[in-house]
């Protein structure tokens, strides 16, 4: 166990590490890239900066700083997104028109903030200051990563299609994916496994959000995954033979909704007849030919897109439950380890792909990285789940309705904010994220 003091300052060096990724993803952006919200989903990047620091004044120093003077008295209720508890807040649909206050005072923000943050973990704070300062850390990752897929969305919206990132010479060259193989999960008699997590309370730098709690059981029928998730050719298939127009493979909803929203592929996908695959792909490296990526993992699907595929391919997608005990068989909670080429084993944001690679190897493949990837789950309490205290109790709690749950992170997940136990969550319709699927089938061979 590490002593108060070494777990401040390593809590420290995280804050600027942490901090610092926030400001490197945004360097690409213009001042006004920062200002768009190209849809109901996102916010814009300066918002994410402003909402990022006022959580850490609100949430630490504000409660655990005598005499704390906010930076600016307007900022609790101009940044808060949903705490309810807290008071009004700006409708989210208005965030692209906070033209003021001006970036330079958003940054002033961040800065006030960041000084205050290290000055109070340099004094060596008690517990509850660092776990709060912890949420506060994996809070900032989420929105890193909603940064990346709002920035894709604004930049896909945009007449002129801007590049984020230029592609590099290994990310053009074309790899092949192995082909789909089953892997068996069988678990022990009588089909009893242990899911999600009850923290050590003395364990300061373990972090688990409070609906990844308590651990519980859960009974698995024997099971198959696939290999890896599914790729972009294979979805193609499914489109070819016509998926999209076949309501025996469609959710009473998602036919509804593929059908007003004139879906016929997933995000992000356009019918292009100067390239042979008929179809290109918007990425963060500009549009693509999809033959190009059609053995990367297919994304932003739906739910409804995910299950439909499913469906078609006679199989089904896992339950969140398999899915958890799949990543704890590979070796226990994902830990991620650092290399000087980047973090070793999957492709999420330090590698700066910014999209889905194809598969490699044997085995479960990019169980982690690459697409969240859909379960069929419905997003509630585990038993006996209780939110946190007070107004941090809206973090997740107030969600648990009408929303399915995603695991494994993606392409422009942080390698440190992800772990087997991470549920996210989303609306089925949602399409905006890295989100795709992984098949699944009952018995094992
Ligand atoms: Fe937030």
């Amino acid at each position: 166990m590490l002593t108060q003091q070494s777990t401040a300052a390593a809590l420290l060096t995280r804050y600027r590490n942490v901090r610092a990724a926030t400001m490197r993803f945004c360097a690409p952006l213009t001042p006004e890239d920062m200002m768009v919200q190209s849809c109901a989903e996102a916010s814009p990047v300066k918002w994410h900066l402003a909402h990022t620091s006022w959580f850490f004044e609100t949430f630490v120093l504000a409660e655990f700083v005598a005499n704390y003077r906010p930076f600016h008295p307007d900022f609790r209720w101009l940044f808060n997104s949903y705490y309810n508890a807290l008071g009004d807040m700006p409708e989210k649909k208005l965030r692209a028109s906070f033209s003021r206050p001006p970036l330079e005072q958003i940054l002033a923000y961040r800065e006030h903030v960041d000084a205050r943050l290290c000055r109070l973990l340099e004094q060596t704070p008690e517990d509850d200051v660092l776990r709060r300062v912890v949420l506060g850390l994996e809070h900032e990752q989420q929105h890193l990563e909603l940064a990346a897929t709002d920035i894709k969305h604004a930049f896909f919206t945009n007449p002129l299609h801007p590049v984020y990132q230029e592609t590099t010479t290994e990310q053009s060259q074309e790899k092949i994916a192995p082909p789909l193989e089953w892997v068996s999960f069988t678990p022990p008699s009588p089909g009893i496994v242990e899911i999600g997590v009850s923290p050590d309370p003395a364990a300061i730098d373990s972090f688990a959000f409070d609906n990844e709690t308590p651990r519980h059981n859960v009974y698995l029928a024997p099971f198959r995954l696939a290999s890896r998730p599914v790729a972009c050719a294979e979805y193609l298939a499914f489109i070819e033979e016509d998926g999209y127009t076949r309501p025996e493979l469609w959710l009473a909803e998602g036919w509804d909704t593929m059908r007003d929203e004139g879906w016929q592929a997933p995000l992000y996908w356009r019918r292009d007849t100067t390239n042979r695959s008929g179809w290109s792909v918007f990425t963060l490296h500009g549009w693509q030919p999809l033959g190009e990526i059609s053995e990367t993992p297919v994304c932003h699907l739906s739910f409804f897109e995910a299950d439909a595929f499913a469906r078609w391919s006679g199989h089904r997608l896992p339950t969140e439950f398999e899915w958890e005990f799949a990543a704890q068989s590979q070796g226990g909670p994902f830990i991620p380890t650092a290399s000087s080429s980047g973090w070793v084993g999957c492709n999420m944001l330090e590698q700066q792909s910014f999209h889905p690679q194809p598969a490699r190897g044997t085995g479960l493949q990019q169980l982690f990285g690459d697409v969240w990837e859909w379960t069929q789950s419905p997003y509630t309490g585990y038993p006996g789940y209780k939110p946190l205290p007070g107004a941090l109790g809206e973090y997740n709690g107030k969600f648990m309705s009408s929303q399915m749950v995603l695991r494994g992170g993606s392409c422009v997940t942080p390698a440190s904010h992800i772990r087997a136990t991470y549920r996210n969550f989303f609306h089925p319709s949602t399409r905006w994220q890295f989100s795709g699927l992984r098949l699944a089938r009952d018995g094992a061979s």
